[in-house]
């Protein structure tokens, strides 16, 4: 005969390895704070309902706290063959208290109690990224004020294209994680509802009082399908999303890190504490902290399509294959903290290096659209406008010049729209604070962008 808590229709014990390869104690005990706060919520319902005895509650919940207590101070041994979570709490309940232990699961199945389990866990994780996320972007946005005339070269095709200022781009990023912080907000809305009472898949026969849980775990309300509630894993898709997504963003980020403290680039240089030296030539400065944030960003895709992958052809409601829904929610949520842990303080910590960031804002002809832009206000049509500069260009390439640097008589080659007043507009500065209309370069645009974001972070915060 089995001794496990279901083993009553069982001849034969577990295989030891079958046991093994069904556990998934030692990873769902991350759980387990939600899984007692489940059990105390059905219990105090239960209760309520008059489905349990008063002395019951009173056991169950002074019981459920003793074995929270044990598993915070470490006294708690996980062992296979307790198979989960679940199964581990409810048998170390039942030697504490006896047999009211064995009235807890009652209207209850393992199917609901394991949805509301991950919901509430995954509640409480999207806010710590939040808070995450908040911390680098408040960081971005005072490293663009603090810098905010510095110039930079923008870039397309990662060929010189247009000066911007290097707060513009650090805002660029910040846009993005905005973004992703409402999309961390989307997905927690969309999970708040209470799985707790779906039974098994089909509901309970007994009175229960679902509003009552949903409402004492701190959810918006009870889910409004039984099978649904035990099925979907949509929620955890969802938010493994929102981290493919802010982890890409992320990589992004640090390509550009990686590119732009390069000694070829040389415009910023990471803080000596996020970069290391390699083992055998001592001139060193590895980029090892946005590599490894790049790198990781594979293993979050891999998350979700994992994820998907399970899911995807699964009939209703609940199949074991589901119980592989939690390791790869937790590594992306390990790598993603880690990885915004991280990249707030190296942002803060970078230096710039203002010389050769200008330098290179002027280089590669990167005022060449302004001269365009001059052209057309000259009234010349902007197709023809972009010939002409396309020309010019070629000229200063072949004499190894910056437009700048041509004579007003070498200019009337090209065009005779172009007069002495050409050389204000051509100009790295000039060509930033032209771009003044809304969302645009410009130090006045930026400054703009600059205050919205002071007043977004505020509100976060
Ligand atoms: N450990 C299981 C899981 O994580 C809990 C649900 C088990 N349900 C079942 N019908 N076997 O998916």
């Amino acid at each position: 005969m089995s001794k496990k808590m279901w083993g009553g229709r069982f001849s034969l014990p577990t295989d030891k390895f079958v046991e093994e390869f069904n556990a998934s104690v030692h990873f769902d005990n991350r759980f387990y704070k939600y899984d007692i706060k489940g059990s105390m919520a059905h219990a105090k319902m239960l209760a309520k309902q008059g489905i349990i005895s008063e002395e019951d509650r009173e056991n169950l919940l002074k019981g459920l706290e003793q074995v929270l207590s044990e598993i915070e101070a470490g006294n708690f041994e996980w062992k296979t063959e307790d198979e989960d979570i679940h199964m581990a709490i409810e048998k170390r309940l039942t030697e504490i208290v006896g047999d009211a232990g064995k009235r807890l699961h009652t209207a209850r199945s393992r199917n609901d109690q394991v949805a509301v389990d991950f919901r509430m866990y995954m509640k409480e994780e999207i806010i710590e990224v939040q808070a995450l996320l908040a911390e680098l972007l408040k960081t971005l946005m005072q490293k663009a004020d603090s810098e905010n005339a510095q110039l930079m070269p923008g870039f397309t095709h990662l060929q010189t294209a247009q000066p911007i200022l290097f707060a513009h781009w650090i805002m660029a990023y910040f846009q993005m994680l905005k973004r992703d912080f409402t999309r961390f907000a989307d997905c927690l809305e969309r999970m708040d509802y209470c799985p707790l009472g779906a039974g098994a898949l089909a509901g309970t026969t007994f009175d229960i009082d679902r509003h009552f849980t949903a409402s004492e775990l701190g959810f918006k309300a009870p889910t409004e399908n039984s099978l649904d509630s035990v099925s979907d894993r949509d929620f955890a898709i969802e938010f493994l999303s929102a981290c493919a997504i802010c982890q890409m963003h992320l990589s992004r980020f640090s390509e550009e890190l990686i590119i732009y403290s390069t000694s070829e680039f040389s415009f910023i240089e990471l803080s000596d504490d996020f970069c290391t030296c390699s083992s055998i030539m001592p001139q060193k400065k590895n980029p090892d902290m946005p590599e490894l944030i790049r790198g990781k960003t594979g293993r979050v895709y891999g998350s979700l399509i994992s994820m998907l992958t399970t899911m995807k052809g699964l009939p209703l409601a609940y199949n074991k294959d589901m119980q592989e829904d939690k390791e790869p929610v937790f590594d992306a949520l390990d790598t993603i903290k880690a990885s915004l842990k991280i990249f707030a303080p190296m942002v803060e910590k970078m230096t710039l290096r203002p010389e050769n960031m200008e330098k290179s804002a002027g280089a590669g002809y990167s005022t060449a659209t302004d001269l365009a832009d001059y052209l057309v206000r000259k009234g010349v049509p902007f197709r023809e406008s972009h010939h002409i500069v396309g020309s010019t260009v070629a000229y200063a390439i072949e004499k190894n010049v910056d437009i700048s640097e041509l004579s007003i008589d070498e200019f009337k080659r090209f065009s005779d729209a172009i007069t002495d007043d050409i050389y204000q507009y051509i100009t790295v500065r000039a060509s930033v604070n032209s771009r003044s209309a809304y969302g645009g370069t410009a130090e006045s645009s930026v400054k703009e962008q600059i205050k919205k974001a002071k007043k977004y972070v505020n509100e976060i915060f």
